[in-house]
């Protein structure tokens, strides 16, 4: 059994680095696209409850659970399971965990890259003062024709896809350190600024309130499903982008404080974001419940109003793109480290063929929002909501839970604590939770939401 392996594709240079890389991945349009949305669609207060529920007592363990993993395997998800099944002669089907993972980053990429391309068109669009003095009703038209247009989504799909093979085919260190350092520090600031502006609007105290006080009333059992999908995909967790970033952690670095300060940045972000949105939706008199187009057709209002307002817009949509940049690129990482190690490929084809795949797949997101938006696929839902559906919901908790599995009842005890690094009551509190709290509550959500428990 070996504690001691080392990564091929090399490691960050420090926990920080990794913090800063980690952090990149997890926030990004989950928290600032995503999450305002969804908690707007579910009924605000309540949905959010949940979420920071489910981020407490599922999402920390199984970030904690991942990156251990990663880092007792020092190699892509795929065959960090390999390998740490061979350890301990458990079943080889452990394997399947690597591969649902790849699967999902694909998926999620593909519908990723579209909205991180409106992101890019509205850097354009503020830089170009189209927001100045703008009433709602010409911004939902903005958003709506560019959503009509499906060259100019192909157009912006392509570009941020081809950004994001760039960084991840120059590796680990001159590749995807350098591009979290100082972008992620400047979204935070200027989201601050956000929610200065934001509590200055006749709204805010009515988009607190929203955002604040639980109605349970307002949250079905798939709101609920949604909130524990959201509490995965915003901490970039049960596909094996924290697992793989975990590979690359030096091993000297304590894993728990490292999760806890990873998962402390992304609920603040998304939490900041939420803040500086609902008191604008309700100023505006907008609907809170509008589904994906939520930001952009908020966001817009506030900096055509304010003083400096096409600076700070184009900044944040700079930003906001590198957020999904940071986030990008981990989602195909697990899928080139697999093929650098198994086909002996370099970086370069390995990242053009993930990130093809995923621009091709993506094609689906693109016209489900035009040509093809009354195409149902699933339910009522565009291949667009089907494949968000599918990985956020489904997916992901799914991967959460058997990593939880793996590294909770599979992983010789022995093994976890000595990777963990945690003793006495704090060990057995984590270690409780991953055992016990998370595969009982991703099964209950899951039961619930299909119907078989529950109301
Ligand atoms: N966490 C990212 C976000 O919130 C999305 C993501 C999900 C990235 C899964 C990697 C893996 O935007």
């Amino acid at each position: 059994m070996s504690a001691q392996r080392t990564s091929y594709h090399g490691q960050w240079s420090s926990r920080w680095i990794f913090i800063m890389a980690a952090t990149g991945s997890a926030v990004g349009l989950g928290n600032i696209w995503k999450f305002p949305y969804m908690a707007g669609e579910n009924g605000g207060g309540a949905f959010v409850l949940v979420y920071l529920a489910c981020i407490a007592t599922i999402g920390l363990p199984v970030m904690i659970g991942e990156i251990l993993i990663g880092r007792r395997g020092r190699q892509s998800p795929i065959n960090t399971m390999r390998a740490l099944v061979a350890d301990g002669s458990h079943w080889a089907g452990w394997r399947f965990v690597g591969w649902l993972g790849v699967l999902a980053g694909f998926l999620i990429l593909s519908f990723y890259s579209v909205v991180a391309g409106w992101s890019l068109s509205y850097v354009g669009e503020a830089a170009s003062g189209a927001f100045v003095g703008a009433d709602s009703a010409t911004i939902t038209a903005l958003f709506n024709d560019l959503k009509g247009d499906p060259w100019r989504l192909l157009f912006w799909h392509t570009l941020f896809m081809v950004l994001t093979i760039g960084v991840v085919a120059r590796g680990v260190q001159s590749g995807l350190e350098q591009a979290v350092r100082y972008l992620m520090p400047a979204l935070f600031l200027l989201l601050v600024v956000l929610t200065g502006y934001a509590m200055q609007s006749s709204g805010f105290d009515e988009g607190l309130a929203f955002l604040l006080r639980p109605d349970f009333g307002a949250l079905s059992a798939d709101g609920i499903l949604a909130a524990m999908g959201q509490a995965f995909f915003t901490l970039s967790l049960g596909m094996g982008a924290i697992m793989v970033y975990g590979s690359y952690l030096p091993g000297d670095a304590s894993i728990p404080r490292t999760a806890a300060t990873i998962a402390l940045m992304d609920t603040t972000v998304a939490l900041l974001a939420g803040i500086a949105i609902f008191p604008l939706v309700f100023t505006h008199g907008l609907s809170p419940g509008s589904g994906p187009g939520l930001i952009f057709e908020t966001l817009p209002l506030a900096f055509g109003a304010m003083p400096g307002g096409v600076f700070f817009g184009t900044l944040f949509f700079l930003l906001l793109v590198f957020a999904a940049w940071t986030s990008a690129i981990s989602l195909i990482e697990p899928m080139v480290a697999y093929l650098v190690e198994n086909r002996d490929w370099g970086r370069v084809p390995a990242a053009v063929a993930s990130g093809g795949a995923a621009w091709v797949v993506g094609l689906g997101s693109v016209v489900s929002l035009n040509v093809a938006s009354g195409f149902d696929i699933f339910f009522g839902l565009t291949w667009f909501g089907f494949a968000d559906y599918l990985t956020s919901n489904i997916m992901l908790p799914l991967g959460g839970l058997l990593i939880a599995i793996f590294a909770g009842w599979v992983m010789p005890r022995s093994a976890v604590m000595e990777e963990v690094g945690l003793t006495g009551l704090l060990f057995r509190v984590w270690y409780g939770l991953i055992r016990y709290i998370t595969p009982v509550g991703v099964g209950i959500i899951f039961l619930h939401a299909t119907g078989l428990i529950g109301g």
